[in-house]
């Protein structure tokens, strides 16, 4: 049992204690996309801290290994191969869980990528392109979305978080294709949510703003910590903290919402 101190305010009076860390995800079984890459190993870890149940799911085994190796937990990681725009792909790696831990309680659809490596105004956009990022970012998140539900539809306590982007809420030059499937994610988690809150099932979407990879340099470092009105840089483990939140007995009454998690940069306009 991990102990930690808490501070907690009885009577106007600061008293400091022991109580055991909360595991507020013991029990639950959490599939995450996507999870060998930044964020969604940082959403790993903070499950896994948690006592959940993890299973790590990606196209590629040995990249989920190492972030399974690195999480030092005594929580159960598991790994299962999967290819969010592959419709056989996605049902046979959630039966193959479900078959295994019994359930399938919480969907993270995290796998995703940026127009970062084909920055292009969209009248120079190959179709190919667009297909790539539409099928990714848009399609994989409504196969699993469509998929995952009726392992959840039972438990009366489904969660579903997209990890979206501000991008979709604010539109970005050279991005048009990407701004469109996060635009679309909203869409579709406004409308399931609507949809399967009769079987008790959340979803929801965090939008991150700027999250820097690991290799980032200093000089983007810098430029990325005055992106924001916080002025300061967001890490994974910020959106991991949202994602947590979000799938928490405490957030059970919020559904169809989108968190953005930037520092303000999505807020009103920058002065003169
Ligand atoms: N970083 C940011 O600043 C930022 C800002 C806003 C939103 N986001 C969103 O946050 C999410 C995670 O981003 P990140 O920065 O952590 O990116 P990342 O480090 O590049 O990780 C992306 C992950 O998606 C996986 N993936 C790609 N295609 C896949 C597919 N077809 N099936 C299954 N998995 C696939 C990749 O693994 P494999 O290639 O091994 O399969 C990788 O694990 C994305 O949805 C992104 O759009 C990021």
């Amino acid at each position: 049992m991990r102990l930690f101190k808490e501070r907690i305010v009885l009577k106007q009076k600061t008293v400091y204690v022991e109580v055991e860390q909360r595991k507020r995800f013991a029990d639950y079984v959490i599939l995450i996309t996507g999870a060998s890459g930044s964020i969604g190993s940082a959403i790993a870890q903070r499950f896994a801290v948690e006592g959940a149940t993890v299973v790590l799911t990606g196209r590629n085994l040995s990249k989920l290994q190492d972030v399974k190796n690195q999480i030092s937990c005594s929580t159960q990681i598991d790994v299962c191969q999967m290819d969010v725009t592959d419709e056989a792909s996605v049902s046979n790696a959630m039966k193959t869980i479900s078959d295994k831990y019994g359930r399938i309680d919480m969907l993270i659809n995290n796998a995703g990528f940026s127009a970062r490596t084909v920055k292009q105004p969209l009248h120079l956009q190959t179709i190919d392109n667009i297909d790539n990022l539409l099928q990714t970012n848009l399609r994989g998140s409504i196969l699993t979305s469509r998929e995952v539900v009726q392992y959840m539809q039972n438990s009366k306590q489904g969660r579903i978080v997209n990890i979206a982007s501000i991008v979709g809420l604010q539109g970005k030059d050279k991005h048009a294709e990407y701004a469109a499937a996060k635009a679309g994610v909203f869409g579709l988690m406004k409308s399931q949510a609507i949809g399967v809150g009769k079987y008790g099932i959340t979803v929801n979407c965090v939008s991150p703003g700027l999250v820097p990879r690991e290799d980032a340099s200093e000089e983007k470092l810098a430029r990325f910590e005055h992106m924001n009105r916080l002025n300061s840089i967001c890490t994974p483990e910020d959106i991991a903290n949202a994602v947590a939140f979000l799938c928490s007995a405490e957030a059970r009454y919020v559904t169809g919402q989108n968190l953005c998690v930037d520092g303000g940069r999505s807020l009103g306009l920058y002065g003169d």
